[in-house]
């Protein structure tokens, strides 16, 4: 991905080489030396339409030539070069010090005049000028290119988050939608458990050993369907839960402790997480309520518990701790892996809107021997978790061994003072805890 940093690095490099078209041999000779002796490669062409091949042939950067020339005039000259490539720099010469050509020159977009005799400080000023020009020209070229390169990568990020949340939003509606038939499932099996039961307690049925031990069997199978039709519901509880969280905007106190358990559970219901990580969880017992929005922690919470996983995905250690804790001011909550950890120069970047390291990788690659591969990052988590926690007075602060691991703290007041357009909904203690 391209950063601004990258953006910004000019690579302007001019060629010098220099086309020189002047009827007049002995200035043709003389300028020709002064420029070769500057490490010019110096093109000669003793009339206009010589030149002009040479040009099309060369297509040197920088042309000088004579204002006055027999077949044809230096001003057609100049606007006919100029339509072969406008970006093309042509500096005019004249023996005569006309004023009046002068000035057509320069409307004609000449970049320089000079009058003969030509000295060798005014050749070189003409030059150089000619020459930043042609840097800021290709430095402006490089920026735009740059610029659209990044914004096609931008974009295609974006129409991926696009497309996750449209997944997402759909995909909450679906789960809603699984509550019904599974409620079918669970209320028939329960139906079966009951009749199997009565069945065994018949008496016909109870003096049959055989019989009995099969209905045990029947019941036990019909409970294991049970039991997940129940898992199942509690997977669906948890993402509806959540998803309708998320959606609340109001500042009411929280249970971090609360918010973190649902927040596994959540992550739970992913089998990769569930029989690949191994989490530790130490939860501060006595951690006051902290009046937040739930969106907000959920969402920092969220992008760290990810951020934490996807470090880990190459490591041979998979472990994820979580911790909270208070001091006298702050409440905090850490979130600490075992994953690739972050490079010395990068941890001033991690925060910075859009800076990622995650590149898509295709699951087609054969040499692939990850169980999960890296989906591609918007560099966004960090920077918005950042402005969130900010925003209620409290910061994110990080520490990282690369090879070892990372440790993300989140620190927020115990009594936040977050700006005051939004209130506190009436008649909400607590939104955290079922
Ligand atoms: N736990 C972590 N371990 C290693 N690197 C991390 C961790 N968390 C964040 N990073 C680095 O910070 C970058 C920015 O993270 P983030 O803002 O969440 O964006 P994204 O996850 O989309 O790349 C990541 O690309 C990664 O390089
Ligand atoms: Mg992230």
């Amino acid at each position: 991905m391209l950063i601004a940093q990258d953006i910004i690095r000019p690579i302007a490099k001019v060629q010098k080489k220099i086309l020189l078209i002047d009827d007049d041999r002995f200035i043709l000779h003389s300028l020709g030396e002064m420029l070769s002796m500057k490490g010019y490669q110096v093109i000669k062409a003793q009339s206009a339409e010589e030149g002009l091949q040479h040009f099309k042939r060369e297509r040197p950067p920088i042309v000088m030539a004579d204002i006055m020339m027999p077949d044809m005039d230096g001003l057609e000259l100049l606007q006919k070069i100029r339509r072969i490539n406008a970006d093309t720099e042509v500096i005019m010469i004249t023996a005569y010090d006309r004023a009046d050509l002068a000035i057509e020159a320069m409307h004609l977009q000449a970049a320089d005049f000079l009058a003969k005799p030509i000295r060798p400080q005014q050749l070189f000023t003409a030059i150089k000028r000619a020459e930043e020009r042609i840097k800021n020209k290709i430095k402006t070229t490089q920026y735009i290119s740059r610029l659209e390169e990044a914004l096609e990568d931008r974009t295609q990020r974006l129409i991926q988050a696009e497309k996750q949340a449209a997944i997402g939003s759909r995909v909450a509606g679906i789960i809603h939608n699984l509550s019904t038939p599974l409620a079918v499932v669970s209320s028939r099996a329960e139906y079966l458990a009951t009749k199997l039961k009565e069945l065994k307690s018949m008496p016909q049925v109870e003096q049959n050993p055989t019989l009995q031990e099969d209905l045990d069997k029947r019941i036990s199978e019909v409970n294991v369907i049970l039991k997940n039709a129940q898992k199942i519901a509690a997977i669906i509880d948890t993402i509806m839960t959540k998803s309708y969280r998320e959606h609340q905007e109001y500042l009411a106190p929280l249970d971090i402790n609360q918010l973190v358990l649902d927040e596994l559970e959540f992550f739970q219901s992913d089998l990769y997480f569930k029989h690949n990580i191994k989490l530790s969880k130490h939860l501060d017992p006595n951690l006051p309520k902290v009046k937040v929005i739930y969106s907000h922690l959920s969402q920092v919470l969220d992008n760290l518990l990810k951020n934490a996983i996807e470090a880990m995905y190459d490591s041979p250690t998979k472990e994820l701790t979580i911790t909270t804790g208070q001091d006298e001011q702050n409440v905090w909550i850490k979130v600490q892996d075992t994953g690739c950890g972050i490079p010395a120069k990068n941890l001033k970047k991690i925060f910075t809107p859009h800076f990622t390291t995650k590149h898509y990788q295709k699951p087609s690659q054969p040499s692939e021997k990850r169980e999960r591969l890296q989906e591609g990052g918007i560099g966004l988590g960090l920077s918005a978790s950042l402005s969130l926690i900010q925003w209620y007075g409290g910061t994110i602060l990080v520490k990282s061994k690369l090879g070892e691991g990372s440790e993300f703290t989140v620190v927020i007041p115990k009594n936040p003072n977050p700006p005051p357009e939004i209130k506190a909904a009436p008649d909400i203690e607590a939104v955290a805890g079922r």
